[in-house]
């Protein structure tokens, strides 16, 4: 795993455009895996921004989102579909059919995660794909104790988990007590891997990715299994590591 420590989360944001920009010139066909969460918001605006200042353009882009609360619909404002279609999608050039996220209302859920497992097979590989990560060590969705052998599968949310979104719905009541991940094993099928992590309340997080104690209560270690990697930090996620 390589680690780049930057100054703050703006310079993080810039640096991780610029590789997923750099990864679109390569290959105008390249599949994203993309996070929701409030880390990779700035990611977004400067991917955005590209669009306008820069030409790029993402009409033949790929993208897989990691995860998707059951139990609401396309529609609904906190869902991750409404998250990515108002903070991404709806404000670059790329088809809304190319753009995977999985169902939040199938009619069987079990058969939604083969059927999007299935999606990162056949349109992936992913080529880059962007990740944050919890304070507990989750990834997409992945709780500690997760199989680090997991496909995309149905997970119950922690309460830690529940109470930390809480802050997007009107109560914490209303906040899905499932959601629908791909597994970790799904993640590791990416090429490559960019963890990005900001802010003073990762910093422990942080410090445990780098003990390089790969273990399943905290699912980003087993990150360590894949050989191209790059955590992205600031100063404030940093502060914990020794150096
Ligand atoms: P955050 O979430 O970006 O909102 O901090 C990260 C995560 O829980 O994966």
């Amino acid at each position: 795993m390589k680690v780049v420590v930057f100054d703050n989360y703006e310079e993080v944001s810039v640096q991780v455009a610029q590789l997923v920009e750099a990864q679109i010139l390569r290959n105008d066909r390249s599949v994203l895996g993309l996070a929701t969460g409030s880390t990779p918001l700035g990611l977004y605006e400067r991917l955005i921004e590209g669009v306008t200042s820069r030409g790029i353009s993402y009409q033949n882009v790929r993208t897989i989102n990691l995860d998707e609360y059951l139990g609401l619909g396309e529609g609904h404002p906190e869902s991750y579909r409404t998250f990515m279609t108002d903070n991404l999608f709806n404000k670059i050039d790329i088809v809304t059919e190319n753009t995977y996220i999985p169902d939040g209302t199938p009619d069987s859920a079990e058969e939604e995660c083969l059927r999007y497992e299935q999606v990162i097979d056949d349109v992936g590989p992913i080529d880059l794909q962007i990740l944050g990560i919890g304070t507990n060590g989750h990834i997409g969705f992945n709780e500690p104790g997760t199989d680090s052998n997991s496909l995309t599968h149905v997970v119950e949310l922690v309460a830690s988990t529940r109470e930390s979104n809480a802050r997007f719905f009107p109560s914490i009541n209303e906040v899905p007590t499932h959601a629908i991940t791909t597994g970790i094993k799904s993640i590791l099928k990416s090429k490559q891997i960019i963890v990005m992590a900001t802010g003073k309340d990762k910093a422990e997080a942080v410090k445990t990715l780098l003990s390089k104690d790969m273990n399943e209560s905290f699912p980003a270690s087993i990150l360590w299994n894949h050989d191209n990697v790059t955590l992205i930090v600031d100063r404030d996620a940093y502060q914990l590591v020794k150096s």
